[in-house]
């Protein structure tokens, strides 16, 4: 096996590889004037199994290009298969016609993914995992809420309320409360589709006084943790958390959040930024264990 350090993921190929004893394909890669991207590996693939690790975060169009150029590359220059470890995956939040005349974004990304040499995928906390059942190779999600619930455990936060903004994020929030130990619960959100706009129902829970840790799949402006946290903090929440698997932070969104409240955001490096205080390193190393050796 090979890992192929993508350029939105060089430090978190660079840990899979330490921790698979695999050998590290550099990529060497530029932008072209006009905006194009090259991309040329700096490594042998022949007949081997070809792991490029890159994320599709901000500035999410040019990062699926240079996925998809060095799928090209990797099969051109002899890998038995390509897999993509995406572990934040764009365009996922498009997996439904949600208004008449959209496109079903999700679906075209896999497409044109398969075109390029990809034959399989993994990707962490994509938001609708359903999605990946008409991805035209196999596709697999994995849960990182579990290291992020064991970072607030290590930090003495045992017992702490865990909370999913949203319904259909429960099951976060479940597997959150496993590792810590405490209550769990959900809001109701909901979000206008021609705005964006959130808002959140509140909700009855007994917090006073009590630490709470929001748990959610992405933060990306802030709207969603913002209009949480109002709730918790009427409610006598003593401190309060935001933790995510994909820290997009867009904006202001980091102040936005710290001033309604939140005491600390804390996220992974699928979004490498100052909040990537867990590693998925170990998590996609025993996926590509299980999978490959
Ligand atoms: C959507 O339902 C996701 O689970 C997140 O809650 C959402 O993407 C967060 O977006 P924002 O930070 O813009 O509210």
């Amino acid at each position: 096996m090979k890992i192929i350090l993508g350029p939105a993921s060089k430090e978190l190929g660079e840990r899979i590889a330490q921790h698979l004893n695999a050998t590290a394909v550099p990529v060497f890669f530029k932008t072209f004037p006009d905006g194009e991207s090259y991309v040329r590996l700096e490594g042998e693939l022949k007949d081997k199994e070809a792991i490029i690790v890159q994320t599709t975060s901000p500035p999410q169009d040019s990062r699926l290009i240079q996925l998809a150029l060095i799928a090209d590359a990797a099969k051109r220059n002899g890998a038995k298969r390509v897999t993509a470890v995406a572990p934040y995956l764009a365009y996922a939040r498009q997996d439904k016609i949600f208004l008449q005349g959209e496109a079903l974004s999700i679906e075209t990304i896999a497409r044109m993914l398969k075109a390029a040499g990809v034959d399989g995928l993994i990707t962490v906390n994509i938001h609708e995992e359903k999605a990946l059942e008409r991805f035209p190779f196999p596709a697999k999600n994995l849960s990182a809420i579990p290291l992020l619930a064991e970072y607030f455990k290590d930090k003495g936060f045992k017992g702490a309320f865990a909370l999913a903004p949203d319904k259909g994020a429960i099951y976060i929030a479940e597997q959150a409360k496993k590792v810590l130990g405490g209550e769990c619960g959900y809001l109701e959100k909901h979000r206008d589709r021609y705005t964006g706009n959130v808002s959140v129902e509140k909700k009855k829970f007994n917090i006073k006084g009590k630490t709470v840790i929001i748990f959610d799949d992405i933060i990306s402006t802030g709207g969603t943790i913002v209009a949480a946290t109002k709730i918790l903090r009427e409610l006598g929440a003593e401190k309060v958390f935001a933790a995510c698997v994909h820290p997009l932070l867009i904006g202001d969104a980091e102040k936005r959040i710290k001033e309604a409240g939140v005491d600390e955001i804390v996220g992974t490096d699928s979004v490498p930024s100052h909040v990537s205080k867990v590693s998925l390193a170990p998590l996609i190393s025993e996926e590509l264990k299980g999978e490959f050796s």
